[in-house]
Order: C-alpha cells, then sequence, then structure tokens
C-alpha cells in the first residue's frame, strides 16, 4: 500500500489542468480550461477543467473526476498505477518499502508487460553501449548515419545481440516469467516449443506510449539481404495495440502543443534526423499506415498536420485517399513533398537542417491543392478522368467540418480545376445529399404530424420588427435559406420562450416574417407552403420536408439540411460560438435567423435609399428620401443591438 501521506501529498501536488493538459489541448476560457473531450468523440470542446475546483468535466458524455480518476480513466490505470504515474510527474518518491504483497499482487498483467518491455529496452540499451559487440556494430551504425549522441539517448535506442536467446536467458537468470516475454513478442515459441528471440542483431527503436512507458519495439536489419525483412516489429499486445501509438509522440508532444503543429513522417529514421534538426514536433505512424486513432490522438495536441513525403513514394497517390481522414477529423492538414528520392532523414543528413527548414516553409502547400495538383497532372488532358477528378476533389472537401474552410476550398480549387465555383458546390450538395440519403435514420413518422399552435404568439419585448414590404433588388438569398433550414429543422419543435404559452417555433417564424417578400422564388414558394399547411393544421417535419413531392422543394430542404454553406456557420463562427449549440440555444438561432433576415433586407433597402439620395429630382424628395433613410437606420441600429446583445449571450 502506498503510504498515506504520500497520496495527500500527491493529490495536493497534482494540479489537475497539468494532469489533463498532457493529454488535452486546452484552451483558458475564464476562470477554467477547454477542450475535446478525451472520452469520446467530438469536434467541438464541452470538456471543461476547472483548477479552482480541482475537476473535470464533460458535458457531452458527462464523464468527471479529479487528477487521479482522470489518470485512471485515460490510461486504464488502476489506482496504485495511477499514484505512481503521478508521483513520477511530480518528483513524489514513493518508498519501495511501502509496496506490500498486496500491492504486488494488485500489480495485473499489464504492469508486467510494461516492466518486461522497460526491462528489454534497458537490456538493449547496454548493450549497445557496454558490449564490444554492441558498440562496434550497433552504435557505429547510428553514429554513420549521423545521429548524434543525445538523440540516441533521448531516444533510448539500443542493439539487440545476433544470438538467438541473448534477452531470454539474461530476463529469466532476473527473475522475469517466460510468459511475459512471450505476451510482449520479445520471445517467440517455435512449432517445436522452442523459445527465441524475436530481435536479433537489429538496431531497436523502442515505442513509447503517450505518457512514456516503453510498449514495443522497432527493430532494424543492418544487413542487406533483400530476404531479410528491414524491420520487425513488435506484435500487438496487451500494451501495444499499434494503430493508436504514434512513433515519437512522447519526445515531441511539449513541441507539438508549442509550436501548435505536428509533422508526420514516414519512418523511424526520420523522426530521428528531424528531431536532430531542432525540430522537434515530429512522429511517424511506426510498422503500419496512418489510422483514424492516430489522427485522434494528434488531434488531441493540434489541430494541424504537417505530412512530409519521400519524393519518390510510389505510394503518394494511393495514399491520398487514407488522407482524408485528417480533413474528416477537422484538422489543417499541410503536404511538404521532398525532392529527388530524399525522406527527410536523408535530406537533412546531405543538405543540413537549415536547408530542411527552409525547404518546408517554401514547399508547404495545403493538402487539397497539392491533391489537386497531383491528381490532375495524372488526368493531363483527358476529360474523363478530370471529371473523376473534380469529384475525387469535391468529396475530399465534402469531408471537411468546417463549412467555411470548406467553401474556401471550393472556390481555390475552381480555379486551380478551372471548373465554375457553383458547379462544384453543385457536385459537393451532390455528395452530401448521397450521404445523408446513407445516413438518415431518423424516424419521426408523418403520421404523428403535431397539431398547430391555437395561437400566434407574441412575446412583448422581443418580438422582430416589422419592416415596410419593398420590392428588392439584391439578392439576400444566404438569409433567406437560413431562414427556411431553421424552419424545416425546427418547425414542429414545441418551445416555450416567452413563459406563458407553448408555441410551435414553424407559426412563430412566419407570423414574425409576414411582412417581407423572399427574393428566391423557391424559398417564398416553401413559406407560403407552410402557411397553407398551418391553415390546414398540418406542421410539417423536417422528415416530411426531406421526402417533399415537389422535386424542388425536396432537393433544397436536403441541399440546406447538409450543405456547409449556411449562414448559420458563418454566423456562429464569427462569434465563437459552436454550430452543434444551435439546438441547446434553440432561440438565439431562431432569433438570429429572423433578425439576419431583416437587416439584410433593412440593407439592401438603405442602399437603394442611398442611391436614391445621391441624385434626388428636388428638395421635396430629398427631404423625404433622408427620413426614411433615417428610420431605417433607427430599424437597423435596434436589429444590430438586438443581435449584439440579446442574442449572442
Ligand atoms: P531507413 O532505411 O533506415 O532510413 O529506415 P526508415 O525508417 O526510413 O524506413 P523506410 O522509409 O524504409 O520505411 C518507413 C517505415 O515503414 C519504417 O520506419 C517502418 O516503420 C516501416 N517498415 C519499413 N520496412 C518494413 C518492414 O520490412 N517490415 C515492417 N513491419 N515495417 C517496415
Ligand atoms: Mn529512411
Amino acid at each position: 500500500m502506498i503510504k498515506k501521506e504520500t497520496i495527500d501529498r500527491i493529490t495536493e501536488t497534482a494540479l489537475v489542468e497539468e494532469v489533463v493538459g498532457d493529454f488535452v489541448q486546452l484552451k483558458k476560457r475564464g476562470t477554467s480550461f477547454i477542450g475535446l473531450c478525451p472520452f469520446h468523440n467530438e469536434k467541438s470542446p464541452s470538456f471543461n477543467v476547472s483548477p479552482a475546483k480541482g475537476i473535470y468535466k464533460c458535458f457531452g458524455c458527462g464523464k468527471g473526476g479529479d487528477s487521479i480518476s482522470f489518470v485512471m480513466e485515460h490510461e486504464k490505470y488502476s489506482y496504485p498505477e495511477a499514484l505512481k504515474y503521478l508521483a513520477k510527474k511530480y518528483n513524489i518518491e514513493v518508498d519501495e518499502s511501502e509496496i506490500t504483497p498486496e500491492y504486488q499482487a494488485e500489480v495485473d498483467k499489464r504492469e508486467s508487460l510494461y516492466i518486461i518491455s522497460n526491462y528489454a529496452a534497458k537490456f538493449f540499451e547496454s548493450t549497445m553501449w557496454e558490449s564490444p559487440s554492441g558498440q562496434a556494430i550497433g552504435l557505429s551504425y547510428f553514429r554513420e548515419r549521423g545521429f548524434r549522441d543525445d538523440i540516441i539517448k533521448k531516444f533510448e535506442l539500443g542493439y539487440s545481440p545476433d544470438e538467438w536467446t541473448a534477452l531470454h536467458d539474461k530476463a529469466i537468470a532476473d527473475g522475469y516469467r517466460p510468459e511475459f516475454l512471450e505476451e510482449t513478442g520479445l520471445s517467440v515459441k517455435n512449432d517445436s516449443g522452442k523459445v527465441y528471440d524475436r530481435f536479433r542483431g537489429r538496431v531497436m527503436f523502442p515505442i513509447h506510449n503517450f505518457t512514456g512507458r516503453i510498449i514495443g519495439f522497432g527493430g532494424r536489419t543492418l544487413k542487406t539481404d533483400k530476404n531479410v525483412p528491414k524491420y520487425v516489429n513488435s506484435p500487438e499486445s496487451d500494451i501495444y495495440h499499434k494503430s493508436n501509438v504514434l512513433y515519437g509522440l512522447f519526445q515531441a508532444k511539449k513541441a507539438i502543443r508549442d509550436v501548435d503543429n505536428c509533422y508526420l513522417v514516414e519512418g523511424y529514421a526520420d523522426v530521428l534526423s528531424v528531431h536532430q534538426a531542432g525540430v522537434q514536433n515530429v512522429v511517424a505512424a511506426s510498422g503500419t499506415s496512418l489510422t483514424p486513432e492516430h489522427v485522434k490522438i494528434m488531434a488531441r495536441v493540434t489541430q494541424n498536420v504537417t505530412i512530409l513525403f519521400d519524393g519518390d513514394a510510389a505510394g503518394i497517390k494511393a495514399s491520398l485517399r487514407g488522407l482524408d481522414m485528417i480533413l474528416e477529423e477537422g484538422l489543417n492538414a499541410k503536404v511538404v513533398l521532398f525532392p529527388d528520392g530524399h525522406d527527410p532523414d536523408s535530406y537533412i543528413q546531405k543538405l543540413g537542417s537549415a536547408a530542411f527548414k527552409t525547404h518546408i516553409e517554401l514547399h508547404q502547400q495545403d493538402f487539397i491543392f497539392f491533391k489537386t495538383q497531383i491528381l490532375l497532372k495524372e488526368a493531363a488532358n483527358d476529360p474523363i478522368k478530370k471529371a473523376a477528378v473534380i469529384r475525387d476533389i469535391i468529396e475530399s472537401i465534402a469531408r471537411i467540418p468546417d463549412a467555411i474552410k470548406a467553401s474556401v476550398f471550393v472556390r481555390e480549387c475552381s480555379a486551380l480545376l478551372n471548373v465554375e465555383e457553383r458547379i462544384l458546390i453543385a457536385e459537393l450538395n451532390n455528395i452530401k445529399l448521397t450521404k445523408l440519403k446513407k445516413n438518415y435514420t431518423r424516424n419521426q413518422p408523418d403520421a404523428e404530424t403535431p397539431q398547430p399552435a391555437t395561437h400566434s404568439p407574441q412575446p412583448e419585448d422581443e418580438s422582430p420588427l416589422p419592416i415596410a414590404r419593398g420590392s428588392l433588388n439584391e439578392p439576400d438569398e444566404a438569409q433567406e435559406q437560413e431562414l427556411i433550414r431553421v424552419l424545416i429543422s425546427y418547425g414542429d419543435t414545441l418551445v416555450n420562450w416567452d413563459g406563458m404559452t407553448d408555441t410551435y417555433i414553424g407559426p412563430y417564424i412566419i407570423t414574425n416574417l409576414s411582412d417581407i417578400t423572399f427574393n428566391n422564388t423557391l424559398c417564398q414558394r416553401i413559406i407560403t407552403y407552410y402557411h397553407n399547411e398551418f391553415d390546414k393544421g398540418i406542421m410539417p417535419s423536417e422528415k416530411s420536408m426531406l421526402h417533399h413531392p415537389d422535386k424542388e422543394i425536396k432537393n433544397l430542404a436536403i441541399a440546406l439540411i447538409s450543405s456547409p454553406y449556411m449562414l448559420s456557420a458563418n454566423w456562429y463562427d464569427m462569434h465563437h460560438i459552436n454550430v452543434p449549440d444551435e439546438k441547446t440555444n434553440l432561440k438565439a438561432t431562431i432569433m438570429g435567423a429572423i433578425f439576419h433576415l431583416k437587416k439584410k433586407k433593412i440593407a439592401t433597402m438603405l442602399a437603394a435609399k442611398q442611391k436614391l439620395l445621391q441624385a434626388p429630382n428636388n428638395p421635396e424628395q430629398e427631404q423625404q428620401l433622408m427620413q426614411q433613410y433615417l428610420q431605417l437606420k433607427e430599424v437597423e441600429k435596434y436589429i444590430s443591438h438586438y443581435l449584439g446583445s440579446v442574442i449572442i449571450k
């Protein structure tokens, strides 16, 4: 057992924001911190850390606790394991004598696997630094490749003797159990029951987990024989899962946070060289291609990934599709290509770290543009191939959750591809529509259409201002469509905003827009449709609109529900509100849509008046125009004030 005093010291010292901050990228928000919850999948932060209270709480999945429970939950540690982890982090001594036989029994299999892995790493290290063959073969290999001793030590590199059972024999002699050697794959048992070392005569790269414990190895052969695999890696075990470990992350995580960027390379050697060059924010997916889990792990530390590709990698094109998952996680992905068959390692070793940094600066490119160029080059002048390229690129863009980012890419790709933006947007909506159809499972039976509100609500203080009907030439499409979108999404939602009467959102919107004519005829048709349905006592549901018999209405509904081109995303982003929050603050969403539309209409009218004012017919008319102009200005001011003070808060 660990002594009570020690536990107290650990709990006092371990600051929750520091402990959590090792795993989650936290941003200060007032007196607390927020970040992306590590316990469930989310794209906008709902994970809260309160230093004052010493606790964390996720408003998404509900998980909460203190420093110790965080480490237990996140690292799947037992209570004593978590305490020991924190003690190590804060240099608090846990006297071995405090560990009783009961604790020994509590140390589970996983702990044994960590311990044997650590033991093996130390064995490989000491073999390399101390034994004659280790120095002559392993150490001199690393030095000849240009790795400095401090880097070799920092990454705990080693050498496995070129013998069948060197590690196994030593470990058994030191009292370690053979089953743990086998479970971690350090020992292999053949069909005839003979046990031997997996790693023999290889330079060894220990693989660390996020907290710095060794969980596996990569071993590189020094032979040039093509029949010998260049790398042998540890197999999967209870502590090592290839798909969610990034080589070098433990050594890189601080730098990644500091510069808010992560370089992704292909090989162990690349990680070492780039790190040695002073660019410490570098990791590799070791012994496997990049997985969504890898990307999620990166996303916890930074939102910016730069992929460093080997110049001659024939696999670049093949890997492009896989890299879409980086976009899907909402990360910003950039790409740098290396010339003449170089990888980052060989480039640095040949041209030096300054040239390497310059190369990155000059040649980094957004992933989408990189992909566009590669594919375009391949398609050359073949129109059929080019059509496929366009679709491919738009499919990538369709994965970007951030609407604004996506729209920027659409615009810029339209130039690169030499295709009109609206065609790309149409294609984008098409892809989203297909996805939507696939995912559409929500079942709101049409038969259960809710009854209409019995009276038109008129909240006293917040009723949107009426504005004069006017013929408007400017298209106010964005605001109109946003209004239609919220109408479709929430029209049949029952709310109680004034604390008195329950109200359906649909009739509320329609009532408040009675003074507005929509420019877009389709939008106007939908408004009229709702009007008529309400009159018949029918409350159209989102589903009924998505399956509307009128094809045009149906298509617009689907596009609006799935398209990133909505005002709301823009608007919410501008005010740093998360789009998924729109449901939690439905009132702000609805009022925002109504007011933004009205504001836009006013702005259009103001512009028209201003134009007339520039060339008035007579002083009387000028006077009249001026008055109307000022009145409109008042209304605009009121709306702006309302949007600023009531809705945003
Ligand atoms: P050097 O040739 O020493 O520069 O190695 P590298 O780390 O640059 O490796 P390379 O670019 O050839 O391969 C990239 C990564 O793929 C390696 O770091 C390994 O993780 C993995 N890899 C390469 N060859 C093998 C192999 O034969 N078997 C396995 N399992 N993985 C390999
Ligand atoms: Mn290499």
